[in-house]
């Protein structure tokens, strides 16, 4: 039997790896100079909580999530975004008494049952940051200007940052009244799909992407039109904020997202070079959530950006970070001293140099040619003649130079030449 990896996921290879581990240290140590601290949790969490919390009629609740009963007959789901969880985690680990407003960032793998295609798997990864405690259009400016400082850090050109308010509790009742009576006017020309939102979901007619659909809802009522003075209000305040920070943005009208805790702000970037799937990260303000999920009445808010598109999105502007993937070191040695390469570059090892051997006691000629492939900046080589004499022989792989030192020597000298070459290499 063949064992495959399932549909929608994928190995994350070596040099994959190392270029991700590049992407996340660069947003652990931005988020850190924002005051944002890490969280992580668990993989599952309760069915209900997502169902409270991204909403019932949701498309990940309705036909995106890996639920499944365990063995005591519970329901739990495969987390299909950080927020909820990270909002119970907030609640019941009394997170605001250790720090109020607090400020979590995450880097997490979801699973959502969608169906796969470029940008788009079952299980991905999120980089994402959540606010409690801060009601303000500042910090709504502050979370934009944090992912696009992200984007900018990485060297992202070509991109674009979308906005919108989706008003509150109190005004949008008012707004989906009108809009459901645009779109009963109009039901026959509406796609099957959003025929059902009418009544499942009206506010999803505008992440159609039906043509037909599109060119009717352009004279929808609009929701960013019909929010209350107080959302009003916020809204111009974030963007003022925005624009105290440099920080190119457009307003979409149409920009309602995907999850149901959203009210007021809501923002995604967006790139032209990713095709259908667009969205390379999304976020907004969620002032209801935290008491939904039964903490005190908390705002909320946060975004959360797609590793993969990020990393599609690097490589469609040709700025992959670049990584090391070789070694410093290569220690090569005759037949019958592998135990001085295997002291010596453990002791490279101890102080922090990248160091490799031969562990299949391979000839000297097949040994050079691996130290090569590794891209060594030095050899050692350990040959019978200078061994008896205490002494080993140092190559240094860029310039040919040989010299010939002692074992007690032979650590710090190596350490030097790494500088160096370093050096020369930057
Ligand atoms: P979201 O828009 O559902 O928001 O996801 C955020 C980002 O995750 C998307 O912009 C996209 O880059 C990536 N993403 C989503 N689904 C997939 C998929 N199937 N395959 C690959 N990448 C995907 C949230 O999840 C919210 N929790 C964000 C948030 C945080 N809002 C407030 N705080």
């Amino acid at each position: 039997m063949e064992y495959r990896r399932i549909k929608g996921t994928r190995d994350i290879l070596p040099e994959e790896g190392l270029i991700r581990k590049r992407i996340f240290s660069i947003a652990e140590n931005l988020f850190l100079t924002f005051g944002f601290l890490p969280i992580s949790t668990p993989v599952f969490e309760q069915t209900e909580l997502f169902v409270r919390g991204i909403g019932e009629a949701s498309d990940i609740v309705q036909k995106e999530m890996y639920t499944f009963l365990d063995r005591s007959n519970r329901s739990l789901t495969l987390r299909p975004e950080g927020t909820a969880p990270v909002v119970r985690a907030y609640i019941e680990n009394n997170l605001s008494s250790f720090r109020f407003p607090s400020k979590l960032f995450y880097i997490m793998p979801m699973y959502r049952y969608e169906r796969p295609q470029k940008g788009r798997l079952r299980e991905f990864w999120q980089i994402g940051v959540e606010v409690f405690g801060a009601p303000g259009p500042d910090v709504d400016s502050e979370v934009i200007f944090l992912m696009v400082e992200y984007f900018k850090k990485l060297g992202l050109k070509n991109f674009t940052t979308e906005i919108n308010t989706i008003g509150c509790r109190k005004c949008r009742p008012l707004f989906l009244d009108k809009l459901v009576e645009f779109l009963n006017e109009h039901s026959e020309d509406l796609c099957s799909d959003c025929r059902k939102r009418i009544d499942l979901n009206p506010l999803r007619v505008f992440d159609c992407k039906n043509e037909r659909c599109i060119t009717l809802l352009k004279d929808a009522p609009k929701v960013s039109e019909s929010v209350c003075e107080e959302c009003l209000l916020h809204f111009e305040g974030v963007m003022n904020h925005l624009r105290m920070l440099n920080v190119d943005f457009e307003v979409n009208p149409f920009l309602v997202r995907g999850l149901d805790y959203y009210e007021k702000t809501t923002f995604e970037v967006k790139s032209p070079l990713l095709g259908a799937q667009s969205a390379i990260g999304g976020g907004g303000r969620y002032d209801p959530l935290v008491k939904e999920c039964g903490g005190e009445d908390t705002p909320g808010l946060g975004f959360a950006i797609g590793v993969e598109r990020l990393l599609m999105q690097l490589e469609e502007e040709g700025i992959v970070p670049q990584i090391e993937i070789g070694t410093d070191v290569y220690i090569v040695s005759y037949r019958g001293l592998e135990t001085k390469a295997f002291e010596v570059a453990n002791q490279l090892r101890k102080i922090g140099i990248k160091t490799e051997y031969d562990y299949l006691k391979r000839s000297m000629k097949a040994q050079f040619k691996q130290a090569d492939k590794l891209g060594a900046k030095v050899s050692v080589i350990v040959a019978p003649e200078e061994h008896e004499r205490n002494l080993v022989k140092l190559r240094n792989m860029i310039t040919g130079e040989e010299n010939l030192v002692s074992y007690d020597e032979v650590v710090g000298l190596i350490k030097t030449m790494v500088e160096k070459v370093d050096e020369r290499c930057q």
